[in-house]
C-alpha cells in the first residue's frame, strides 16, 4: 500500500518542537553532518516508486519505470531504485558512466538529448543501451558508429507530441518550437532509414510533454497522440512497435495548495486508452516506458540550512526581514531561475506558530540569491535551523561552484539510521583541477 503524496516527506514527525525525518532529529543531523545539507528519505523515494509500479503492475501491462536521471543522481540513490525495480533515463556520457557502476538493469536505459555527442553514442552503442533519437544528424552518427564497429544500436525515437501542458515555459518541452524532438512529418521517413539499415534496430517511439503538470488532460491527449502513430506505424511501414515511452513530468506538491494529479489516475487513464486502441486496431500493446524524475525524489527530499546573520529593513509598506542562511542558489538555483516556491519550517521550532514573514535569501554576491519571499514562519534568531522541504529533485543535479562554495553532502536516511550519499565537498576539492 502507498501512501498520498504531500509536501513533507511521508516520515516527518514532530518531536519536542524538533523536526523529524526517518527516525532522526533534524538538530541531530546537523550536528552529526554540519550544515547545508540534503537530506533524503528512503521511505519515500520507495512509496513514490510504488505509485508508478503498483499501478503499472495492477494494469497488467508489460513495463519499465525509467527514472530521470537529471532530477539528481547518485550510486546510493540509484542502487535504492534498482532495488525498487526502475531503470533511468541518461542524458549525458556523465550520467551514463555513472549509471553503468550501479545495480540498474542495462535494458532499462535510455539514453536522451538533443545533441549527443560521437563519444557519448559510443559509450551508449557500446554498453548496449537503449536510444532515444531526437534529430536526423543523430541517426546518422549512430548508423556511422555501428559500421565502424559492427555492433547493434536499439533505437526509439522521439516525437515532438505539439501538445501545450501549462507550466513554467522553460520546462515545456512538447511544443513545435521546442528544441526536442523529431515532427510529426519526419517521424515515418526515419523509421524507415531504421529499418533499412542492418545494425539498427526499431524498438519504438517517445513522448514527453513537459514537466511539473498537474492537469491530467494532456496526457490523455498524449496517449490518444501515440495510439495514432502505432496505427500509422502499422499501416506505413509493417515494423512492429515494442516500445512506447510515455515521457515524465507529473507534478508534485512544493506548497500545501499544489493540487498535482494522482500518479496512479494519470497511468491508469494512459494505459487504458492505449489498451483499447491496441485492442480495437489489433496491434500488440508495446511495453509501455514511463520517465518520473521529480515525482520519485522531489518530496523525499529536504535541505537543511543554519540561519546566520538577520537583517530588518524598513519600507514603504513596513518592515522588510531576512533571514541569511548558509547556502542558497549554489544548491538551490530553482527560486532564482524560475521562481519555484518552497514550504519552509524552522526545524527546531517545527510547532511553533508563524508570527512574522521573512525573505530567505543565501549567501551569494547576487541579490536574486534567494529561495522565498513572504514566508510566514515563527519568530527566528540566529542559529536556528531552516528545511525547506520538496528539494529532493533538481537541486544538487543543478548546483553550482559559484563563489567556490563546495557541493553539500547528502544523506538517506532510513528506520533511523542516516547513510552518508554523498561526501561534503572540501576547498582542496574544489582546487583538485586548478593548475598552479
Ligand atoms: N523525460 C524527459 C525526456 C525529460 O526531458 C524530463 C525532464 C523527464 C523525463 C522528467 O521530468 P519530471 O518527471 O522530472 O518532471 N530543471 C527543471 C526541470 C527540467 C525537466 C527537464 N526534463 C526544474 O528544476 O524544474
Amino acid at each position: 500500500m502507498t501512501t498520498p503524496v504531500t509536501v513533507r516527506p511521508v516520515t516527518a514527525q514532530i518531536e519536542n518542537s524538533i523536526r523529524t525525518i526517518g527516525g532522526i532529529s533534524t538538530t541531530d543531523l546537523a550536528k552529526q553532518f554540519d550544515t547545508p545539507l540534503y537530506i533524503m528519505d528512503v521511505a519515500t523515494v520507495r512509496n513514490n516508486c510504488r505509485h508508478y509500479t503498483d499501478s503499472l503492475k495492477a494494469l497488467n501491462v508489460d513495463y519499465t519505470v525509467a527514472y530521470a536521471g537529471k532530477a539528481g543522481m547518485c550510486f546510493k540513490l540509484l542502487n535504492l531504485l534498482a532495488e525498487e525495480g526502475l531503470g533511468t533515463d541518461v542524458v549525458s556520457g556523465g550520467e551514463i558512466h555513472t549509471v553503468l557502476q550501479t545495480n540498474i538493469d542495462r535494458d532499462k536505459i535510455y539514453f536522451h538529448g538533443n545533441n549527443k555527442s560521437k563519444k557519448e553514442l559510443e559509450m551508449a552503442i557500446e554498453a548496449g543501451i537503449r536510444i532515444v533519437i531526437d534529430n536526423a544528424y543523430e541517426l546518422q552518427l549512430i548508423d556511422s558508429i555501428t559500421k565502424e564497429t559492427g555492433k547493434q544500436a536499439q533505437l526509439l525515437i522521439r516525437l515532438k507530441p505539439e501538445i501545450e501542458a501549462h507550466t513554467h515555459e522553460h520546462i515545456q518541452t512538447g511544443q513545435i518550437e521546442s528544441k526536442f524532438g523529431v515532427s510529426k512529418a519526419e517521424l515515418i521517413p526515419m523509421i524507415q532509414t531504421i529499418l533499412d539499415a542492418p545494425n539498427l534496430q526499431f524498438l519504438g517511439i517517445h513522448g514527453h510533454i513537459g514537466s511539473q503538470i498537474f492537469d491530467p488532460i494532456p496526457y490523455e491527449k498524449l496517449a490518444h497522440l501515440m495510439m495514432d502513430y502505432l496505427i500509422k506505424i502499422k499501416q506505413d511501414t509493417q515494423a512492429p512497435v515494442l516500445e512506447l515511452n510515455l515521457g515524465g513530468g507529473i507534478g508534485i506538491p512544493y506548497i500545501e495548495a499544489d493540487k498535482p494529479p494522482v500518479v496512479s489516475d494519470v497511468i491508469t487513464q494512459m494505459v487504458t486508452i492505449l489498451k483499447d486502441g491496441c485492442a480495437q486496431a489489433n496491434i500488440p500493446l508495446p511495453r509501455i516506458i514511463v520517465e518520473p524524475g521529480r515525482s520519485i525524489v522531489a518530496t523525499a527530499g529536504a535541505t537543511l540550512y543554519s540561519a546566520g546573520a538577520l537583517k530588518s529593513i524598513p519600507v514603504k509598506s513596513g518592515t522588510l526581514n531576512y533571514v541569511f542562511v548558509d547556502g542558497g542558489m549554489a544548491d538551490n538555483l530553482r527560486y532564482a531561475l524560475y521562481k519555484s516556491e518552497y514550504t519552509f519550517e524552522v526545524a527546531n521550532k517545527a510547532d511553533h506558530p508563524a508570527t512574522t514573514q521573512y525573505t530567505i535569501a543565501g549567501k551569494f554576491c547576487e541579490s536574486g540569491d534567494k529561495l522565498g519571499e513572504n514566508i510566514p514562519l515563527p519568530q527566528v534568531e540566529s542559529g536556528d535551523l531552516v528545511l525547506v522541504y520538496g528539494t529532493g529533485a533538481y537541486n544538487y543535479a543543478m548546483a553550482s561552484h559559484y563563489n567556490l562554495f563546495p557541493y553539500l553532502a547528502m544523506v538517506g536516511i532510513e528506520d533511523g539510521v542516516a547513510d552518508l550519499w554523498i561526501e561534503r565537498e572540501t576547498y582542496e576539492d574544489l582546487n583538485t583541477h586548478f593548475k598552479k
